[in-house]
């Protein structure tokens, strides 16, 4: 496994893969990897030549107020397991060779960006799209792989791929889970002890949807009324809504199409976000339009 830190560096290093016809994977991080990232690096080691993988805590998509200065890092330990993972190039650049000075162009993502997470973090979408189209200009993967937890980002990235012609497939891997359930993120790292166990309560309240949804279930306020009630452990909820898969519009009323119940709130000063695809049987799909 390599270490690179430079766009120069990285080019060399892709020109001579893409020569001698690999298929190049990429995997977009921020580091303070967990095995949800390394679940993402085995796929792509899996179905890829060259597995890259960025380290980068991107600025641009942290708003004022957010934990930017205090972001966990870890990097040699994160060196470490992307190369038990199987990783054989990592980028990891400095602020400054992403943002150069004068650096003022920015991919604007469109209303997909506005609901949930955008309704909170205004212009957090701006600035992972931005930084995405760079990492996929630099690396030119064939592929990038994303985890399902960050749903609204992988719908945006999607978009944005399909409407800027990228040539890249966007991956997305199901959210991996601790033993208890507590989706795996970086920023799990801030809960105390105390924290980490009422943190349960998210995946208890989704878990408790997609059973009634998977049981027949279909009301979207049914669904989220159950939901809602082990996550009143939280200290507060920012959002909690079924939306569309693909548009990301609320569902109010039968669920009729894939949707996702996505939720964002705070245990502590920690913001964590969760989510469940839930998918009608194609019977149901065909009855609801009958
Ligand atoms: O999901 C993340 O860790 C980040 O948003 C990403 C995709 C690496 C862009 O900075």
């Amino acid at each position: 496994m390599e270490t690179v830190t430079t766009v120069a560096a990285l080019r060399q290093r892709i020109t001579a893969a893409r020569k001698a016809g690999k298929r190049i994977g990429l995997v977009p991080t921020m580091g303070f990897l967990h095995d949800g990232h390394l679940t993402l690096v085995r796929e792509s080691v899996a179905a890829c030549d060259v597995t890259v993988v960025s380290i980068f805590v991107n600025p641009t998509q942290f708003g004022e107020n957010e934990d930017l200065s205090s972001y966990p890092r870890d990097t040699e330990r994160d060196l470490t397991l992307c190369e038990s993972a199987g990783a054989d190039l990592i980028f990891m650049p400095p602020v400054s060779e992403v943002y150069p000075e004068g650096f003022q162009t920015y991919v604007e993502p469109g209303p997909l960006a506005e609901p949930l997470c955008g309704t909170f973090r205004p212009g957090h979408f701006r600035g992972v799209a931005t930084v995405v189209a760079k990492l996929f200009n630099m690396v030119q993967p064939d592929r990038a792989y994303f985890g399902r937890k960050d749903f609204q980002q992988t719908v945006v990235v999607r978009r944005m791929v399909r409407d800027l012609d990228m040539p890249v497939d966007v991956v997305a891997i199901d959210t991996v889970r601790e033993q208890d359930g507590v989706a795996m993120s970086s920023r799990n790292a801030y809960l105390g002890e105390e924290e980490r166990a009422r943190a349960r309560c998210i995946f208890q309240g989704l878990f408790a949807a997609q059973w009634a949804f998977d049981n027949g279930e279909r009301q979207s306020g049914r669904l989220v009324d159950l939901a809602r009630e082990p996550m009143s452990a939280m200290d507060s909820l920012q959002y909690l809504e079924i939306v569309d898969a693909e548009t990301l519009q609320s569902v109010n009323g039968t669920i009729d199409r894939p949707v996702a119940i996505c939720v964002a709130g705070y245990i502590g000063k920690t913001r964590l976000i969760d989510n469940v695809v839930l998918a009608p049987s194609e019977a149901d799909l065909v009855q609801s339009a009958a």
